[in-house]
């Protein structure tokens, strides 16, 4: 949420700047600005709208520097305008700052500096920032003293980055729940609110702990704590991999994302499978698997489509290891004081491993001294590195705001937990080889099912106007239609329920008219006849029925006006395969739309403020 790109080296930082933005403005779209140092002049230039606006912006002639900053909105405080969009500066235009966060305490703050004389600009929390550290410096401290003098007043979240035209030589950056990466280059620096931005300028990187703030100049980078303790700058190398942040030839991140699932979910199994033993192997927990093996009770915990896939977590745990299963949303969580015994294990789910409510879960729960595990994509992102143990989905960079191949990748780590677990437990080897065996199959069924892209086109010409849209699924198909419906929502702006089928006689089955399009996932599963009961009753009202069914399954054609076709799985992986066309059908209906796919109005990727 927001994106900050920084850089101090020999090269001119204006092209890095608009790059990196670029990279990063999935994580936020409404307003960008840049500002750097030329002949030790602050330069600043903003726009609303996205950094193309902020490019056209951007005179021929800017002005050469080899320090500046920049930044991409997604706004909290203050609409999404000109004023209100980083960097801002303090009352002489001497120093600009970007922020990724919420300053709690900024209506104290603001009203202290008003009286002190300072003229705010914008509505934003962050001008507060550049005042502050402003009213250090001309108590005559330097820059990295005055921003940490600053910071020790502040209450809230914070990645931020500061550079100061009296101080031409280094930037400083501080963090405080919001990330920050730290680059290393032959006689540069870089930072970043994620490895995105970074890709092609260098693979050696400093993750920013909460609470540090650092140094960054041309001969490198001091960290310590906003606190004043000295911190050894602990450099790791990341992997960097250009392909995977590029469409690739597709039109949108999303439709990529989707068509790559075949890949996704077979990176996700590599390695892990171990079919002599008919189990799996987990590296990333493998020295901690006892508190999960004798857990008494495991709760998942994530965020929207992650909690979708911690519900199918929650039915495969019960069924197929035998421990009982809470899930829960991780902003209710955080703040309802959960009872969580010992020999209760969390497992928090983030693709981005940096949403605020799911990292405030982590940390609530390692509070109350319960073990924890992350389920993350992004490679040392927080609650990768704060959690006990965890797996790695390894599907590569997830752009598109509508969290696609993530979400099957999930659901794959918590299918290899439950053999894992299950192996160790109750499941017979024959039991286990022939589950193993079916996530094998996986990644090619997948395929056959974006075979039928065209088909499911068609669909979404048919329905292209609907204004509502039901998804009713049952046991492991429900999450599925709860995940359906988010993705209508988020990127076609129509609004969809998901809902347990058999609930919609307690209500919703107020709604059916012939104007709904009721998309009822029907798989040839154990309660396949009583999902057709429901169908019927969708029908009765002159509901119009789209099914996802079983190959083979002529029977449907008599109850559904559409059907589309999965090919025959075991019912605890099926919603791998019933997702799919699910997905298809939210991108195609927003394409027909004219929706902005990958960057739908309001949201952002990552979701790092409460
Ligand atoms: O990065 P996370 O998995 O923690 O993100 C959680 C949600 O913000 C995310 O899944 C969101 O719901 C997606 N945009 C849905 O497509």
């Amino acid at each position: 949420m927001c994106g900050i790109i920084g850089y101090i080296g020999d090269t001119n930082v204006l092209p890095i700047l608009i790059n990196g933005l670029h990279r990063l403005e999935y994580r936020g779209y409404d307003s960008a600005g840049v500002a750097l140092l030329n002949e030790n002049r602050l330069y600043l230039q903003r726009a609303a709208g996205k950094i193309t606006a902020l490019e056209q912006k951007l005179p021929a002639d800017a002005p050469l520097s080899t320090i500046g900053i920049g930044h991409t909105r997604w706004a909290t405080h203050g609409v999404p305008n000109e004023a209100n969009a980083h960097p801002h500066c303090d009352c002489h235009q001497r120093l600009a700052v970007v922020h990724n966060g919420i300053i709690e305490n900024h209506g104290v703050l603001r009203q202290e500096l008003i009286d002190k004389g300072h003229i705010f600009q914008s509505q934003t929390d962050t001008e507060v920032l550049s005042h502050l550290f402003e009213e250090y410096l001309a108590s005559g401290m330097p820059l990295s003293e005055a921003v940490r003098q600053g910071l020790l007043r502040v209450q809230g979240t914070f990645g931020l980055a500061v550079i100061d035209e009296e101080t031409p030589d280094y930037l400083m950056v501080a963090r405080n729940g919001s990330p920050l990466i730290i680059g290393h280059g032959q006689g540069a620096c870089f930072v970043a609110s994620d490895t995105a931005a970074l890709v092609g300028l260098t693979d050696k990187v400093t993750f920013l702990d909460d609470g540090e703030l650092a140094i960054l100049s041309r001969n490198g980078v001091a960290v310590k704590t906003i606190d004043n303790r000295s911190v050894d700058t602990r450099v790791e190398i990341i992997d960097q991999n250009l392909k995977r942040i590029e469409k690739a030839g597709y039109p949108h991140y999303m439709l990529k994302e989707i068509m790559e699932q075949p890949q996704t979910v077979e990176d996700t199994m590599r390695g892990r499978l171990l079919e002599e033993e008919c189990t799996v192997k987990l590296g990333g927990i493998g020295n901690d698997i006892d508190s999960l093996l004798y857990a008494r009770r495991i709760i998942l915990t994530g965020c929207g489509t992650s909690w979708h896939a911690a519900l199918i977590g929650e039915y495969l745990f019960e069924e197929l290891v035998g421990i009982p299963v809470e899930v829960e949303y991780a902003s209710e969580f955080r703040y309802r004081n959960p009872i969580i015994s010992e020999d209760s294990v969390v497992i928090a789910v983030s693709q981005s491993g940096e949403t605020a409510d799911t990292l405030a879960a982590v940390r609530e729960a390692r509070r109350k001294r319960c073990k924890v595990y992350g389920i993350c994509n992004v490679v040392g992102s927080s609650i990768a590195r704060e959690t006990d143990a965890g797996v790695y989905l390894h599907a590569g960079a997830e752009i598109g705001v509508a969290s696609t191949k993530a979400f099957t990748s999930q659901v794959t780590v918590l299918a290899l937990i439950t053999l894992l677990l299950g192996r160790m437990r109750s499941i017979s080897s024959a039991r286990g080889g022939e589950l193993l065996r079916e996530l094998q199959q996986i990644p090619q069924k997948i395929e056959r099912i974006l075979q039928q892209h065209e088909q499911i086109r068609a669909l979404a010409e048919a329905y292209q106007d609907a204004r509502n849209i039901l998804y009713l699924g049952r046991g492991y198909q429900f999450p599925v239609a709860l995940e359906g419906a988010l993705k209508m929502k988020e990127i076609a702006y129509i609004h969809a329920e998901g809902y347990p089928a058999a609930e919609i006689k307690h209500g919703p089955l107020a709604l059916i008219d012939k104007d709904m399009p009721v998309i009822v996932i029907a798989t040839h599963d154990s309660i396949y006849d009583k999902i057709l009961n429901n169908i019927q009753e969708v029908r009765a009202r002159n509901g119009r029925v789209i099914a996802i069914a079983t190959e083979g399954d002529q029977e449907i054609k008599k109850y559904a006006e559409h059907v589309i076709y999965i090919p025959d799985v075991l019912e605890p992986f099926a919603p791998l395969l019933t997702i799919i066309p699910l997905q298809l059908l939210a991108y195609d209906m927003a394409i027909l739309r004219n929706c902005d796919v990958d960057q739908p109005r309001n949201l952002a990727k990552s979701v790092t403020v409460e």
